[in-house]
């Protein structure tokens, strides 16, 4: 980051204007969608794993935003710290520790980053649920608004403070 500028809204004009690891990913092992209840917005993240040293690590990560640019400048941020994290770290990262490079979230701003959590643990839990050969659910993101239940009814609901709070 390198606006002189520290506040929150520099600071995310930075992250938006060159969002990493922004589209869709045919090939990934592991997709997961979240939407958000009161402003409508949606998030899908995609994982493609590997092995290292006998262990199953993302390789990649990747989002696709039907959202603020909050969302995605945290599904940004994310999707970079995962590369190379095994499932169970993974599994840890918070949306507090997803943003840090942002700073604190106004609070009108916080289920955004729940949002990108909630679709990074929809992704892991499916990695979990297909282990047996289940099928990922390769829906379009678009698809799954215009359908929820086309998703195979993992689209999950995160109850948040509505946007225009004072
Ligand atoms: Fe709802 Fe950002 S995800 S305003």
């Amino acid at each position: 980051m390198d606006n002189p500028d520290n506040s929150f809204e520099a600071k995310l004009q930075d992250a938006i204007a060159n969002p990493q690891n922004m589209g869709e990913m045919p090939d990934a092992d592991s997709i997961g969608t979240v939407g958000s209840a009161d402003c409508g917005d949606m998030l899908r993240m995609f994982l493609k794993f590997t092995e290292k040293d006998g262990k199953k690590v993302i390789d990649r990560a990747s989002f696709q935003s039907f959202g603020c640019q909050t969302a995605i400048a945290i599904a940004s941020m994310a999707t970079e710290m995962l590369k190379g994290k095994s499932v169970a770290d993974a599994q840890k990262l918070s949306a507090e520790e997803m943003t840090t490079e942002l700073g604190p979230l106004p609070p009108v701003k916080i289920h955004c980053g729940q949002m990108v959590e909630g679709a990074l643990r929809s992704a892991l839990s499916e990695e979990e649920n297909t282990k047996d050969g289940n099928a990922v659910d390769r829906n379009t993101l678009a698809g799954s608004m215009a359908n929820p239940q086309s998703a195979g009814g993992k689209i999950k609901i995160n109850i948040t403070q509505p946007e225009n709070t004072p």
